[in-house]
């Protein structure tokens, strides 16, 4: 397989990964459980692992900005912070999630998904 081709199946995966976290994310919200699920977490690490593939200076020439990267790596490592703690806290509790703490998951995926197209 080309190496172009490779690299588009690589980003195809990564989006979709943020689908799958963002997804979690929404069906939660929209069922009104609000609850942080393993499915967001595992959409997380997807993303993290297929963006170092990606940020990986090949095939040589590809024109990568990153700062961008920098930026999404660091809004990444805060997401996992925060679904880390609320998954934590509610498996202590039982209770879902406090509401800022949901709030906040959905935002910062987003924002990550923002700074990825509109930049
Ligand atoms: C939740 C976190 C993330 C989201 C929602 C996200 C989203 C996206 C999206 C939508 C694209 C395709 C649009 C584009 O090419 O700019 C993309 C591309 C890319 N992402 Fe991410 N990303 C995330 C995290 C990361 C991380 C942690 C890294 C690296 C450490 C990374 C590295 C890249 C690279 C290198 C590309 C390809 C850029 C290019 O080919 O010009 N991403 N990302």
């Amino acid at each position: 397989m080309p190496v172009d081709v490779l690299r588009s199946v690589v980003v195809l995966v990564h989006i979709s990964a943020f689908a799958i976290t963002f997804g979690a994310w929404a069906a939660e919200a929209a069922a009104r459980r609000f609850r942080f699920t393993r499915l967001m977490d595992y959409g997380l690490l997807l993303s993290l692992v297929t963006g170092v593939v990606l940020a990986a200076p090949r095939p040589a020439g590809i024109d990568l900005n990153y700062a961008k990267i920098g930026v999404k790596l660091v809004i990444l490592v805060l997401l996992g912070g925060v679904l880390g703690m609320g998954s934590a806290r509610q498996r202590r509790t039982g209770e879902p999630v406090p509401q800022p703490m949901f709030v906040s998951a959905g935002a910062l995926s987003l924002a990550a998904a923002g700074v990825a197209v509109i930049w």
